[in-house]
């Protein structure tokens, strides 16, 4: 098994894999496409899974059966209010089993359900897989990010989604501080720099203010908006253009899922090109109803429809100069992180925010987060390289943890923008004479009171021997781990009963079972996916083979070598072959290759004597292995008297490398270690009060 670990950006809209394997460069691994990002999409089909590009690419044929947005609903409850907003956008449904999200689809012509892990998971398993086909051997390591304003049970989530993809998450990091990194890494060393990521992507937003010294990046403070990005600003434009088509039209395009979704990829893109034009058309042919739709849109249209949300950005900024008490002029670099950066009205707003200082653009803001998981990565894998010896990554937690004290009081324990790793204790007593046992609530949040902050979970402590009020000690611990994941524990000193959790917000977190299951799935999926891919393998190759076979008997330059009655027997064959391709579009693996054996057997004896009976009986022994190369033009055309015997072997070592094909989808490695994630108790409503003594 492989020690490479590989840095993952898991984005909204686009993920991204890198590695570092040694030296300074880390390298961002190309899809299959040859793209550096791959959308973070997922498609079922009648017959066949997709992720990714060709997920995307589908999307306005089959808009209901494709999931993106994964990541707005991960470690969300379903009665969130994101997800009652974003899912009135959303072409696809969204179910509520037991309070969580799940997405419902239609696939191999039944209908499944999926949790939003289980979809982050296909898009981290594609991405393995990306690393895997660069790599040549199976990567099971990985650093994943997440918007430093996720909370604990998003962060948990997107861990999961992690081991149902098989992946061993070494550690969980955020995005801004992995861009840090990766800007860090591109300057000379220097004097000690401030240094303020601005990273606005696809559906999150985040602020992180750093101080870069000697190789040791220290986070000062953190701030962002889980809900704002790219795609809220697409919303915006396609809500406009819908008024639009309806005013000119007088028809309302949004009970087509078909439609919307054709709206709103040319919205992106017209988006994306105001970014170097003044001016963007929007020009979809026969939108609804067969009606056609134009609209030019301005710049100047577009920033004022995405005034208050670009608005929204500079708030977060704000707090977290305040919170690092640091003044404008001290920052010394900006740098400008996520595609919507690339906005001219958001750099704008930014240098004059910095009252008029040009931000950094030395990082590329697609692939910085994964470049510096990535670097991460190498360090979690003892990774020996210049780029990493020195380095020292001291994280924050976003928001203050503490637990719920008489009166729904939220009594911190650990504060926000602490360095993490941590652990922090506090004593705390009963409310009342004789009381047996106290119930810890753990929240997050900055408010005072704990109806405002957001429940992790809670648990009894029980056994507390008789004592008036305030007397019994109960030492409770804030355990926060390097991902930013928290355990908490309870002990009474006088009977030394303890209690503890690992937090996992039982509305959210699924448990180890399901975790298995869904690994389990996964695994299926994979198999499908191979399957369908060795068939599709298959019917390719039949279909190349008897087009190969047509071409060579057709060639001019054999015509005087092939007797008339042979050059029959091969075009009836193939074109028999080619007309049961035609009419057997879903056949199994081994039907394809049957009948590609059927053809061979007819037509290997004619091809043998045509080409000279070199190869001897075999005749043309490698035609059958290079069925599957549609694109070998030169190969009917190859002369009178070649010799296959003659060519050079490297040319089909390269040929069958080139075919590719699915690579292994085996071993998808063991269950990694759970972090101890025993479901919480449930106290059963407000438990037991528990008061602070110091
Ligand atoms: N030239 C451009 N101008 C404006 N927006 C752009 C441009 N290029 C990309 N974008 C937008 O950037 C977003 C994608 O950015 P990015 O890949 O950083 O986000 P993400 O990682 O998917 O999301 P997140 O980090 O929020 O989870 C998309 O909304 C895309 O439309
Ligand atoms: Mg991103």
């Amino acid at each position: 098994m492989s020690k490479l670990s590989i840095g993952i950006d898991l984005g909204t809209t686009y993920s991204c894999v890198g590695i570092l394997k040694s030296g300074t460069k880390v390298e961002i691994i190309a899809n299959d496409q040859g793209n550096r990002t791959t959308p973070s999409y997922v498609s079922f089909a009648d017959n066949e899974r997709l992720v990714g590009e060709a997920s995307k690419n589908s999307a306005a044929m089959n808009p209901k059966n494709t999931i993106f947005d994964a990541k707005r609903m991960i470690g969300r409850d379903y009665s969130d209010d994101e997800i009652q907003r974003d899912m009135k956008l959303w072409p696809f449904k969204v179910l509520n089993v037991k309070n969580k999200p799940v997405v419902e689809v239609d696939y191999m012509g039944e209908k499944k359900q999926f949790r939003p892990e289980e979809i982050s998971a296909m898009v981290l398993g594609r991405l393995k897989q990306t690393a895997e086909d660069y790599l040549g051997e199976k990567v099971t390591d990985a650093v994943v990010t997440v918007p430093a304003y996720f909370n604990d049970s998003q962060r948990n989530a997107t861990k999961d989604a992690g081991t149902i993809a098989g992946l061993n998450v070494q550690r969980i990091i955020n995005e801004p501080t992995a861009a840090s990194l990766a800007y860090g890494l591109q300057q000379p060393k220097s004097e000690e720099q401030h240094v303020l990521i601005f990273d606005l992507g696809g559906g999150t937003f985040d602020v992180s203010l750093l101080s870069i010294d000697s190789g040791v990046f220290e986070v000062k403070a953190t701030a962002g908006d889980t809900h704002l990005g790219g795609e809220d600003f697409d919303n915006k434009v396609m809500d406009f253009l819908v008024k639009e088509f309806q005013k000119k039209e007088k028809l309302d395009i949004r009970g087509s899922d078909r439609a919307l979704r054709r709206l709103r990829t040319a919205c992106e893109r017209a988006k994306c090109a105001l970014s170097s034009s003044h001016k963007a058309t929007i020009d979809i042919d026969s939108l609804y109803e067969g009606v056609d739709f134009k609209y030019e849109l301005t710049r100047a249209r577009f920033e004022d429809l995405c005034d208050e949300l670009f608005k929204k950005c500079l708030a977060p900024v704000e707090r977290v100069l305040l919170d690092s008490k640091m003044a404008k002029g001290q920052i010394n670099e900006v740098v400008l992180v996520g595609g919507s950066t690339r906005i001219p009205k958001v750099q704008q707003m930014i240098k004059d925010f910095f009252n008029g200082k040009e931000p950094s653009k030395s990082v590329n803001p697609d692939e910085a987060v994964a470049y510096g998981a990535a670097v991460q990565a190498a360090i979690l894998s003892g990774v020996k390289s210049e780029a990493t010896q020195d380095l020292l990554l001291i994280d924050v937690t976003p928001l203050s943890l503490g637990i719920e004290t008489a009166g729904e009081m939220m009594t911190k324990i650990i504060d926000r923008n602490s360095p993490i790793p941590c652990q922090k204790n506090k004593t705390f007593s009963t409310y009342q004479d004789n009381q047996p046992a106290v119930t810890i609530q753990v929240y997050e949040g900055e408010r005072a009171k704990t109806k405002d902050c957001h429940l992790l979970g809670r648990f009894d402590l029980t056994g507390i021997p008789p004592a008036p009020r305030g007397t019994p000690q109960i030492v409770v611990s804030f355990d926060l781990n390097a991902n930013g994941i928290l355990a908490v524990s309870a002990v009474d000193k006088a009977s030394g009963n303890a209690e503890k959790i690992t937090i996992t917000n039982d509305q959210a977190r699924l448990s180890e079972a399901e975790i298995e299951r869904m690994l389990k799935d996964a695994e299926k999926f994979a198999d499908e996916d191979a399957k369908a891919a060795e068939k599709v393998k298959a019917k390719n190759e039949l279909e190349a083979y008897a087009y190969q076979l047509k071409g060579a008997v057709s060639d001019e330059k054999l015509a005087d070598k092939i007797d008339a009655a042979d050059k029959e027997t091969i075009l009836e064959a193939t074109k028999e072959a080619l007309a049961w391709v035609e009419s057997h579009q879903q056949a199994d693996t081994t039907d394809y290759q049957n009948k590609k054996s059927e053809l061979e057997a007819k037509c290997s004896p004619i091809m043998a004597k045509l080409y000279g009976g070199a190869g001897g009986a075999g005749g043309m022994p490698d035609m059958g292995g290079m069925g599957g190369m549609g694109g070998m033009g030169g190969m009917p055309g190859m002369p009178p008297g070649f010799d296959p015997s003659q060519m050079d072997p490297s040319m089909f070592a390269n040929m069958a490398g080139a075919m590719g094909g699915m690579p292994g989808m085996g071993g998808m490695g063991g269950m990694p270690g759970m972090g101890g994630a025993a479901p919480p108790k449930q106290g059963g409503g407000a438990g037991p009060k528990i008061e602070e003594v110091d």
